[in-house]
């Protein structure tokens, strides 16, 4: 008898092949819509590998009823969805999607910055709207990214690939992390590892880049929210718990800041009460990765994750690397 593996969204066509190549049998939810926790839960029973989407909640219920489950590959970076310990008390391994969405997810990061800072969207509703009646030396004025400082919270892989590309743009680059960077890291950024307060009170662009853990949530409460300068922007491609989005609702509309740009939601796919009214935020519909590159290589990570564990070897970017220690 082959072995299954549920995929709980359709994924880029070069995971699918590479898992059928290799003999296995794949249930794939193409409905365009989540996977019900009841067809979760039917699923699951089925399958030896699962590859979750971030969405997906792998908690112990689901877990105890996953009698022949090996592997938990995420098709993602975050891994916030999945209780690990759980995973690991089971035997199961847990792999994620490192590495390969970085640089998609800091392109996106400097599109939101841009987007902020230039107006970008407003201006493209109001053209569309035929309100263009010639060039105005008063429209649309926004923000010059030169000498600004950017404020990085997280600098992990994709933190730093934001630092570098907004020292392009001439940006000052500070940072907060659990640790400061080696020396030779933070010089060839010009990055300046600062309390997380002070990252937080002088950032002109604030963008969190960390992962989300229950200590990262609501980071940016409303206390924080007020130490941002009245002038700035808080950029969020990383996880919507990091921000109390009801109080950054309030923030904004009260124009306490200048404006958001958000990639991610506390509720996904729901934004909080208010949010999509107002005219100070973008809103995108979580699309960090969302390059052809990015998602192919995920896919195909997640594949040869899934391959490796049920063949019995240690998958690369394994989580739970306990697992494969007896
Ligand atoms: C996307 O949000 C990811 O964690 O990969
Ligand atoms: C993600 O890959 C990160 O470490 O920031």
């Amino acid at each position: 008898m082959s072995s299954k593996v549920l995929i709980t969204r359709e994924i880029p066509e070069k995971g699918i092949q590479i898992l059928r190549k290799s003999g296995l049998d794949c249930i794939i939810n193409k409905t365009g819509r989540p996977m019900t926790r009841n067809d979760l839960e039917t699923n699951i029973k089925e399958v030896d590998a699962v590859i979750s989407m971030l969405y997906d909640r792998i908690d112990q219920p689901l877990l105890a009823m996953a009698s022949n489950l090996r592997i938990v590959a995420n098709y993602a970076v975050g891994i916030d969805n999945i209780d690990v310990n759980a995973c690991t008390a089971s035997g199961i391994t847990v792999t994620n999607t490192p590495g390969v969405l970085t640089e998609a997810t800091a392109d996106l990061t400097l599109a939101l910055i841009l987007s902020a800072a230039r107006k970008i969207v407003s201006a493209d509703r109001y053209f569309r709207e035929g309100l263009f009646n010639g060039w105005d030396p008063l429209l649309f004025v926004g923000e010059s990214l030169t000498d600004k400082t950017l404020g990085i919270i997280g600098m992990g892989r994709i933190g730093q690939a934001v630092a570098k590309r907004a020292r392009g743009f001439d940006m000052r680059i500070i940072y907060h992390n659990r640790k400061p960077l080696p020396d030779n890291i933070t010089a060839s950024l010009e990055a300046k590892y600062y309390p997380l307060d002070e990252v937080i009170r002088e950032a002109d662009f604030l963008s969190l880049h960390l992962p989300y853990s229950p200590e990262a949530h609501h980071l940016i409460n409303k206390e924080r929210l007020k130490m941002m300068k009245p002038g700035a922007y808080l950029i969020n491609t990383a996880r919507g718990a990091h921000v109390d989005e009801k109080s950054l609702v309030d923030h904004l509309r009260s124009k306490k800041i200048a404006g958001a740009a958000l990639d991610v939601y506390e509720s996904e796919p729901l934004p909080a009460k208010g949010l999509v009214s107002l005219d100070n935020v973008t809103l995108l519909p979580h699309l960090g990765s969302a390059t052809v590159y990015a998602r192919d290589a995920m896919a195909e990570m997640a594949a040869s994750s899934v391959i490796a564990v049920l063949s019995g070897h240690k998958p690369l970017n394994i989580i739970n690397p306990q697992v494969f220690a007896g």
